[in-house]
């Protein structure tokens, strides 16, 4: 049977049904297609291609530009999945303005289908305008990489009584603002549950716990195509590093040798 076409809608739909939600981030084009192939619910073309893709530190310091290019790699894929358009470190935060003009332009330029932004309660005007605008918003609560400095580090979230009020209120606050879902980032597995079970839109998580609504992954974490130590929730699915070794060795081997290209190989 044919795959339905995910749609903001369809997601929520999906939390109702009590079916399980599988997310993947892809940033280009091949690896959209075979997440997609797959089975995968939503892209999202996440700013974690600062880290994973761009090199950089943290996630701070991709541009909207780079965001938009690379949603627009995914979206030529045309998924079944719904892709959406991670909205980039001061791309929305100084203005109502600027946070409609960033999803809009990830939208008409980057073919998103909807957007993301980090951050709770504060929040809530910005996602107003953007909902005005007719694009669809997930919310993103907890560890907010984009926060790192006002967070003091990649640190877990909600860990006493009024941390976890507070997660609750935020939660409670995009709900009520019209995100149709939220990723639940790094934050003990009670508190993904207490939200999950407060609130009637999917809750994503990553690192929260398994009673989110859904799930999801940087995909070269899955893909154990990354440097250095994961995090403890990462589930590795597969050893690309060494796949791509081995192949860049091979051809280097017979480049060097002459054993490549032979013959066959030439016009
Ligand atoms: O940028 C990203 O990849 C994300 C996910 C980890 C949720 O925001």
């Amino acid at each position: 049977m044919e795959r339905k076409k995910r749609t903001a809608p369809s997601i929520v739909a999906m939390k109702e049904r009590g079916e399980k939600i599988a997310v993947l981030t892809a940033y280009d084009h091949m690896t959209a297609r075979l997440l997609d192939e797959a089975g995968v619910d939503m892209i999202l073309v996440g700013d974690s291609a600062a880290m994973v893709v761009l090199g950089y530190e943290n996630t701070l310091p991709v541009s909207l530009d780079a965001m938009v290019l690379l949603t627009a790699a995914v979206a030529r894929a045309r998924p079944k999945a719904l892709v959406v358009g991670d909205m980039p470190f001061m791309s929305y935060q100084a203005s109502i303005d600027d946070a409609v003009r960033s999803a809009g332009r990830l939208v008409k330029e980057g073919g998103a289908e909807a957007v993301k932004l980090e951050g709770g309660r504060r929040m809530v005007p910005k996602i107003a305008a953007v909902l005005e605008a007719g694009i669809p918003v997930m919310g993103h609560i907890g560890l907010t990489p984009q926060a790192i400095h006002e967070l003091g580090g990649y640190r877990v979230q909600g860990k006493n009584d009024d941390a976890k009020e507070r997660l609750l209120d935020d939660a409670k606050a995009l709900e009520e603002a019209g995100c149709f879902s939220m990723v639940l980032e790094g934050m003990p597995w009670q508190v993904g549950k207490a939200i999950t079970e407060s609130i009637s839109i999917p809750t994503i998580g990553i690192g929260a716990g398994p009673h989110t609504d859904g799930q999801v992954l940087v995909v070269n974490d899955i893909l154990g195509y990354v440097e250095g130590k994961v995090p403890k929730f990462v589930r590795s699915y597969g050893d690309t590093k060494k796949v791509v070794s081995e192949a860049a060795g091979g051809f280097v081997r017979d480049v060097k040798s002459g054993a490549y290209p032979d013959l066959d190989e030439s016009y």
